[in-house]
């Protein structure tokens, strides 16, 4: 059955911004507070991953200690390894993500190491967050599709899918990195993982280069997934993962969900005017539908 209501996880701060030059900070903190203004409720705000190997997200402990806490919001970061999450507890972060991949290939590109090596740091990383109580949210990369080895096996995504979840993982983000799944496979994908990890814990995270996206996200509601990653004005896409575009826009959801009658919070309005005005700072237009279409009118 269709979900009453969808908790958006909103990534554009950290998945949008990292693959953008140059934001300055007081754009990033308008963005981070403008999403908060709109009713969004869990905003992914910075990662705390080498400055070397990602600079856009090197600012992300000023951005924390800057912007307005709303309350009833959680501010998130993505942290790889131990390094990153006292990075993360410092800057004041409410909640972490690990990252991991379905692909190995892919997760060598992107953290330097195996899926094995992965999960490894991941460990005293979940360890140390627990002690803090902190949660800990897991992602999955390439569960569609990987940019460099192509097909991923559905009992890869599974596997890595369910191996974070026992780790302690709240919740599971199923990501289609770079935007290349349909819907039946979706689905297919969905289901298999739910079969070890209860749907209340996943969480899809749909890229949307080939404009899938949401068609993915419509095939996947009635099997009761209720959390949905999205990027306000479709911003970004991942640096190890070139011609990946933005995440799904949020407004696009959001709009969706309204017409189906699926709660999500938000005030449509104000989050086209977050996007619009940090794609006034990027100097590009907001990679939304919905947004183009209402400021058109
Ligand atoms: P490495 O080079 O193997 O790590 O990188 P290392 O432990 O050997 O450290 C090398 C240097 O990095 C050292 O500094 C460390 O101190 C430093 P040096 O001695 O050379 O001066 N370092 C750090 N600095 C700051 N914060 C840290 C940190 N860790 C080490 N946390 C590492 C391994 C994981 C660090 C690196 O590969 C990395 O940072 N990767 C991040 C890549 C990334 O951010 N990708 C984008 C996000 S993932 C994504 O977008 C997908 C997602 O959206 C889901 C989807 O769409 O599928 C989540
Ligand atoms: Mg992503």
């Amino acid at each position: 059955a269709l979900p009453k209501q969808v908790k958006i996880v909103e990534v554009g701060p950290r998945d949008g911004l990292q693959n953008e030059q140059a934001v300055s900070l007081t754009a990033k903190v308008a963005l981070v507070n403008a999403l908060a203004d709109a009713g969004v409720t869990y905003i992914e705000t910075g990662a705390f991953v080498s400055p070397k190997w990602v600079p856009q997200m090197a600012d992300s402990g000023e951005v924390f200690k800057t912007i307005a806490r709303k309350p009833g919001v959680t501010y998130a970061a993505l942290t790889p390894n131990l390094k990153g999450f006292e990075a993360a507890l410092d800057a004041g972060a409410d909640e972490v993500a690990v990252f991991g991949a379905a692909s190995e290939a892919f997760s060598q590109k992107n953290i330097n190491c195996s899926i094995a090596e992965s999960l490894d740091r991941f460990a005293p990383l979940i360890a140390a967050a627990r002690e803090q109580n902190i949660r800990v949210r897991g992602y999955v990369s390439c569960v569609l599709g990987c940019p460099y080895q192509g097909d991923v096996a559905i009992s890869d995504v599974v596997r890595v899918a369910s191996e974070l979840y026992r780790m302690g993982c709240y919740e599971i983000s199923l990501g289609d990195t770079i935007g290349v799944g349909t819907p039946l496979h979706a689905q297919r994908m969905l289901k298999a993982v739910a079969e070890e990890v209860p749907i209340e814990h996943l969480a899809l995270h749909f890229h949307n280069t080939y404009g899938q996206a949401l068609a993915n996200i419509a095939a996947c509601l009635p099997l009761g997934v209720a959390t949905i990653d999205t990027a306000v004005a479709g911003l970004g896409g991942c640096p190890y993962a070139r011609g990946a575009s933005g995440n799904l826009a949020t407004e696009d959801l959001v709009y969706m969900l309204q017409g189906m009658g699926i709660a999500t919070g938000i005030d449509l309005a104000k989050l086209i005017h977050a996007g619009t005005q940090i794609c006034t700072h990027l100097n590009h237009s907001p990679r939304s539908q919905v947004a183009l279409a209402e400021l058109a009118k």
